[in-house]
C-alpha cells in the first residue's frame, strides 16, 4: 500500500481505481485548496503525486517528498515541474501526451475560425438587439479561411493534427517551422518546411504549438509580429509566454495583424489589458485547450495508469 497526494479532486472511478490497487488516496475537497503548507506536509508520506499544471513543482516541493517515486502532472506541457531537479532526486515525471492532441486542435481550430468569422462580436451584437439590415459592406465582414495559408509554428502532435484539419478540411496550403524537420508530416499532409520568417510573412493564419521552454519565450515578439501580413490572425493555445502580450496588443492596436485568437496567456490568470481591451477579431478564452468531458477522463485515467505502473515496480508509460 502506497499512498498517493492529489493536488485536486480527480475523477471518482480514477480514485476508485486507485483505491482498488490498494493505495490509500488524499485528495482536497475543492479544487484550488490545498495551501502550500498542507501539500509540504502531505508530501512527506506520499509516493506519488498527481498535479495539475497550475500547480508549480520546485525543488523545494520534490525534496519535501522524501519518499516520493513519481510526480504525474495531468497535462502534456510539464514546464511547472522542475525536472532536473526531480531527475537527481531520483523521482519520475510523468505527462498525458496524445489523449488530448485531438481536443486540442478543435480548440485551436475554434479560435481560428471564430476571429476569422468574428462570431463572438456577432453573437455580443446580436444580444444586444443589433440585427444589421442586409447591406453588401456588412459592419462584421470576416475573412476567409477556406484555400488560406495555414502557419504551424511547433509541428509536433497538436500541430500535425491542427495542419491535418486545414490541409484536409478546409483545402488550406500548409507551411510550418520546426527545429526538426518532420517529412513524414510533409508527405502525409503535403506541408512545407519553410524558415521561420518565411512563415511569419505568408502564413494568413498562424498557430503556435511550441511548448513553454527557455528557447520559445517571447518568440513571438514585436519584431517576429511586425514580419505578419497585416491581414493575417495570430492563434496561440500553446504556451502563453511564446508571445510577448504586449507587443501582441501594440501590433492589434495598430494593424500591424489583423486578429488573433488566444487561449493561453503569460500571467494565467491575469490577462494584459491591451488584449481585454482589443475586440475586433480577437477572442480569448480561459485554457481551455483540453477542456472537454472525454478528454479530461482520458488525461486523469492515463496520469492514474502511470501511477500504478510506477508503484508496482514497471516503467512509467509516458516520461518526460
Ligand atoms: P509536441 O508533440 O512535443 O510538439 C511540440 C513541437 O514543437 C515539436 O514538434 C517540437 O519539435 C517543436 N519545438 C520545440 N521547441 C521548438 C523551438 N524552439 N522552435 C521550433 N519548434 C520547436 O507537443 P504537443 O503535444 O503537440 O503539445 C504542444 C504544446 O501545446 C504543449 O507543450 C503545451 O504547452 C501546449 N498545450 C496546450 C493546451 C491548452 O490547453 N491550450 C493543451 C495541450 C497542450 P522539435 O523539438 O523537433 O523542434
Ligand atoms: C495544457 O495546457 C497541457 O499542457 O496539457
Amino acid at each position: 500500500m502506497s499512498k498517493i497526494l492529489s493536488t485536486t479532486p480527480l475523477f471518482e472511478a480514477e480514485a476508485e481505481r486507485l483505491g482498488a490497487a490498494g493505495h490509500e488516496l488524499w485528495m482536497p475537497a475543492q479544487p484550488g485548496t490545498l495551501s502550500d503548507a498542507n501539500l509540504l506536509s502531505r508530501l512527506s508520506e506520499a509516493e506519488a503525486l498527481l498535479c495539475l499544471l497550475s500547480d508549480r513543482i520546485d525543488a523545494e516541493i520534490l525534496r519535501a517528498g522524501s519518499c516520493l517515486k513519481l510526480v504525474a502532472n495531468i497535462a502534456v506541457g510539464y514546464e511547472n515541474v522542475d525536472v532536473d531537479a526531480a531527475r537527481d532526486l531520483g523521482i519520475a515525471v510523468t505527462n498525458t501526451p496524445d489523449v488530448l492532441t485531438e481536443a486540442t486542435a478543435d480548440m485551436t481550430f475554434a479560435l481560428l475560425l471564430a476571429a476569422a468569422r468574428r462570431i463572438p462580436e456577432a453573437n455580443a451584437a446580436l444580444r444586444d438587439g443589433q440585427f444589421p439590415v442586409w447591406r453588401l459592406d456588412q459592419p462584421l465582414l470576416g475573412l476567409d479561411v477556406h484555400g488560406k495559408t495555414l502557419g504551424i509554428l511547433g509541428m509536433g502532435r497538436i500541430g500535425s493534427a491542427v495542419a491535418r484539419r486545414g490541409r484536409l478540411g478546409f483545402g488550406m496550403r500548409v507551411l510550418y517551422y520546426n527545429r526538426t524537420r518532420r517529412e513524414e508530416v510533409e508527405e502525409e499532409i503535403g506541408a512545407e518546411f519553410v524558415p521561420f520568417d518565411r512563415l511569419l510573412k505568408e502564413s494568413d493564419f498562424l498557430c503556435v504549438h511550441v511548448p513553454g521552454t527557455d528557447e520559445t519565450r517571447h518568440l513571438m515578439d514585436a519584431d517576429a509580429l511586425s514580419l505578419m501580413k497585416p491581414t493575417a490572425i495570430l492563434v496561440n493555445a500553446a504556451r502563453g509566454p511564446v508571445v510577448d502580450e504586449a507587443a501582441l496588443g501594440d501590433a492589434l492596436a495598430k494593424g500591424t495583424i489583423a486578429g488573433a485568437g488566444l487561449d493561453v496567456f503569460e500571467r494565467e490568470p491575469d490577462v494584459h489589458p491591451t488584449l481585454l481591451a482589443a475586440s475586433e477579431r480577437v477572442v480569448l478564452t480561459p485554457h481551455l485547450g483540453s477542456a472537454t468531458r472525454d478528454t479530461r477522463r482520458a488525461m486523469v485515467c492515463l496520469a492514474v495508469d502511470n501511477v500504478l505502473a510506477v508503484l508496482s515496480g514497471e516503467g512509467a508509460i509516458t516520461p518526460v
